[in-house]
């Protein structure tokens, strides 16, 4: 039976009353001082992420709800209070100022999801640190790169992350002057030692509070730096896109190391006071399931490839449970299909809501939002404060679209408050993202008579494996740390499950032969610099690669011939094709 276009919301349905009732209505009226007035500030004026997420609830009449329920990979959930984060974290700020940590330094966190790293990411902000969550499965190559782009000061980490990524690369990192194990018994003492109270930094909204890096097609990894006026954005999209309410027990399933995982699973949450679930372990369809049922979730933030993996895992895991208590879904990382949103609809008994932002943008810009009626396949319209269009670039300005349905590029008016502020000393790269007061996201989209939005695709190559952006280059360079590799290529090839997988093209050295042992050795080699999130999972030996007369691999063609599609403009290729 053919599936209708739109799912409609009955508003004598909704359990609770939704915040935006009336995206459209709410977008008119909007404007960011009055989303500001949601916060408290500093006393004394400034503001600080970590006030904003902890101690105004520590001080308030939240104190003692509870704020994560930590669930480890085994044994019993523990449940964190407002007032015993604000502790913990105090503890964390001050163990680091002792350390000499000071306003403006980079305080580095390599954890799994465990209590510490919650309580090390606000400690660091509240001593005005700018912090760098990283992903716990990255290895030794891509941690040392970001550390030293970002000047790291300190590494938070844990004993076995610290032998198995750290150690090697320890002395690569000379930026670094402390390594702190959570778990050795000099830093638990240091902790246990510390003080339970601290006066937070005065920090202002203009001044540096996260860096998040993202890659790029060529060249090292982006870091986006992004300020602590950001908690206005973090705490507006909590409320419009995610909906929630003082009442709520959220799960955010992105880690923290991915900007979803920070903005979404620490601060928007922790800013509205309310309950969120941290579950250490990684996905396993029937733990998913059981953690929404029994944890009572009732708003649920994840990814396209997550739920394709539940679907994968069949009906008849998801049929033992039941989630009476769940009442919004949303998912962001990659296109939702049609498909996905429909099985949310019959497995959840809720459709999955859509939305749409990058690391750049810090937060939420396109929503399907709770009230809205869901067109299945589309990210929904833009949130009250964002204004998106959809442009052609042209020689010196864009051409705005008027037509509906017509495809371009997707951008939207600087200006929001999670707005990155900088790529890390690439002034040139972070002027290049903008066309006068336009922000240029990169993505081609187009947007329907409704003003709904619809992603095409993105403008350029770089890999998209389970949620999260890969760029060829740092994959490429790791391979070439091989004696037996000349050079290599890598590109994204499409998956059903994690949308793309990587896969490495290589040409070897004189001396070397293919082989299958070789290919295990590559493959092995990849894993241990890269960390199996970012390695290659299929490894093909060329030749030669094809390049541009300027030296550059030209991924997009290896692409097309590996998918077997139109090879395009090869002017620039060097030598025969
Ligand atoms: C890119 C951003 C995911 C948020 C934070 C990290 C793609 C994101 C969607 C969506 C289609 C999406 C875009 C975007 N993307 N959400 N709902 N539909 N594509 O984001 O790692 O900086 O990646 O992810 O291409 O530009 P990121």
């Amino acid at each position: 039976m053919p599936r209708p276009p739109l799912i409609r919301k009955d508003p004598a349905g909704f359990r609770v009353a939704p915040n935006l009732p009336d995206t459209d209505a709410a977008r008119a009226a909007f404007s960011w001082d009055s989303a500001r007035a949601g916060l408290q500030g500093l006393p004394g004026g400034g503001l600080n992420i970590a006030h904003e997420a902890v101690d105004r609830h520590a001080h308030g009449p939240r104190a003692n709800h509870v704020a994560l329920r930590w669930l480890p990979v085994a044994g019993a959930a523990r449940d964190i209070t407002y007032a015993q984060l604000a502790r913990d974290s105090n503890r964390f700020a001050n163990v680091l100022r002792g350390l000499g940590v000071v306003k403006g330094d980079a305080v580095f966190v390599l954890c799994g999801r465990i209590p510490q790293l919650y309580a090390a990411v606000l400690g660091a902000l509240k001593c005005g640190a700018v912090v760098s969550p990283m992903f716990s499965a990255f290895g030794p190559e891509p941690l040392k790169t970001r550390v030293n782009l970002g000047a790291g000061k300190v590494l938070v980490t844990t004993d076995a992350l610290y032998a198995r990524r750290v150690k090697k690369v320890e002395a690569e990192m000379p930026t670094l002057r402390h390594v702190l194990r959570v778990d050795d018994p000099e830093t638990r003492g240091l902790l246990e030692g510390a003080p339970e109270s601290f006066t937070v930094e005065r920090t202002g909204a203009e001044d540096p509070a996260f860096l998040h890096f993202t890659s790029g097609t060529t060249g090292m990894p982006k870091g986006a730096v992004h300020v602590h006026g950001a908690v206005a954005a973090h705490y507006a999209t909590g409320r419009f896109a995610l909906d929630l309410h003082p009442e709520d027990v959220f799960w955010c399933t992105a880690d923290p190391g991915w900007i979803t995982g920070t903005s979404y699973g620490i601060v928007a949450p922790l800013a509205h006071g309310v309950t969120s679930i941290v579950d250490e372990a990684e996905f396993d369809a029937e733990r998913w399931y059981r953690n929404l049922q029994d944890q009572g979730v009732t708003v649920w933030y994840t990814a396209p490839t997550a739920i394709r993996l539940l679907m994968k895992a069949g009906a008849d895991i998801a049929r033992k449970y039941r989630f009476p208590k769940l009442r919004f879904v949303a998912s962001v990382g990659e296109p939702l299909n049609p498909e996905a949103v429909w099985w949310g609809q019959e497995v959840l008994g809720l459709p999955i809501h859509d939305n749409w932002w990058q690391t750049e943008t810090g937060g939420i810009m396109i929503a399907n939002t709770a009230a809205m009626d869901v067109k299945p396949g589309s990210m929904g319209k833009p949130l009250p404060g964002i204004e998106a269009r959809i442009v052609h670039r042209r020689e010196g300005g864009l051409d705005v679209v008027d037509a509906p349905d017509t495809e371009g590029e997707l951008v939207l008016r600087a200006g929001w408050p999670s707005m990155f502020r900088g790529y890390l000393g690439q002034e040139e790269r972070y002027r290049k993202c903008f066309a006068g007061d336009w922000y240029l996201t990169g993505d081609l989209a187009r947007r329907d008579a409704d003003g709904y939005f619809w992603f095409v695709g993105r403008a350029d190559d770089v890999i998209k494996s389970a949620g999260h952006l890969i760029g060829p280059f740092e994959v490429e360079s790791a391979l070439m740390e091989h004696p037996a590799v000349a050079e290599a290529g890598v590109i994204g090839k499409p998956d059903p499950v994690v949308g793309e997988v990587v896969k490495a093209f290589v040409s070897l050295k004189a001396g070397f032969a293919p082989g299958e042992e070789l290919r295990m050795q590559l493959l092995a080699h990849a894993r241990k610099r890269l960390g199996a999130a970012v390695a290659p999972k299929e490894i093909a030996f060329a030749e030669a690669l094809p390049r541009t007369r300027s030296g550059k691999i030209m991924r997009r063609l290896l692409k097309a011939r590996e998918l077997g599609l139109p090879e395009g403009d090869l002017s620039t290729l060097e030598g025969p094709a």
